[in-house]
């Protein structure tokens, strides 16, 4: 608890983030992380793996953008920074560490932004404007944010609610991908399974909240919460999905 909070204070995040309960989930992730390091890994290496494979579709000079890039756990950032000119990490937070790491290397930037233009009143959830413009762009990938946009934004909201706003959220983000200038790569919780004690599945959640998505490219299991995170008798477990690129799927 007390690292989580020298964490929270450390972090640098959009102001909203501290009081929205953004930055808290985010520094929740990382511990959740450090947890469940060897569970993770074959998620984060698939997640890496389908960035990178997705990326050989676009053209190498320029810029390439990577949203949610978080804590870097899945995002291939140096092999990605030795193929574009400049990586910008879009998040609404940056830990100290990522920002160090983006130093070394030179030719990367923290930008701290919400990619729905919408938070935290809510008031108009449309696409958003950021990137659109932006003729050096070469290569964009949403890693593993999509069900998040709708986590934290809805957490005090009744499910009906909150069901609706998620939708909107992720749809807009969906649209917004689907029409920039350059291939857009997508990594997303395509459906949560909750599993019991004899280890089958007894109930399946949609963190897309109904909005629909094209076949992906490839799926694979992220082993999120094992057996002891919830309680001793359940695990979670996430259906992960990998989109190369969305302007054409
Ligand atoms: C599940 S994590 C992704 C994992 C991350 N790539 C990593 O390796 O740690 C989701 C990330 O999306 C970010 N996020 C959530 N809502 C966001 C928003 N509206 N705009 C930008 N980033 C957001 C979170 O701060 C978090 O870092």
């Amino acid at each position: 608890m007390l690292r989580e909070a020298v964490e929270w204070l450390a972090t640098s995040s959009l102001s909203f983030a501290r009081r929205s309960g953004h930055l808290s989930e985010f520094v929740a992730i990382a511990a959740r992380r450090r947890r469940h390091r060897v569970a993770w890994a074959p998620h984060e290496e698939r997640s890496k793996a389908a960035v990178l494979r997705a990326a050989d579709r676009a053209e190498t000079s320029g810029i390439a953008v990577i949203l949610g890039a978080g804590h870097l756990n899945d995002v291939p950032l140096r092999a990605l920074s030795e193929r574009f000119a400049t990586i910008r990490l879009v998040d609404v937070a940056f830990a100290p560490a990522t920002r160090r790491v983006a130093r070394t290397l030179g030719n990367v930037t923290c930008v701290r932004h919400d990619v729905t233009e919408s938070l935290p009143d809510l008031a108009e959830i449309t696409a958003p404007s950021f990137l659109r413009d932006d003729a050096d762009v070469r290569f964009v990938a949403s890693v593993n944010l999509l069900s998040q946009l709708a986590v934290v934004a809805t957490r005090q909201m009744d499910d009906v609610r909150a069901d609706a706003v998620g939708r909107a959220l992720i749809e807009a983000h969906l649209a917004w991908l689907r029409r920039l200038p350059c291939p857009a790569a997508l990594v997303f919780d395509r459906s949560i399974e909750i599993l019991g004690p004899s280890g089958t599945v007894i109930s399946r959640l949609d963190p897309l909240k109904g909005a629909e998505l094209p076949e992906p490219d490839e799926t694979w299991i992220w082993d999120i919460a094992p057996r002891g995170e919830i309680d001793v008798d359940h695990s979670v477990r996430h259906i992960v999905a990998a989109i190369d690129d969305l302007t054409c799927a």
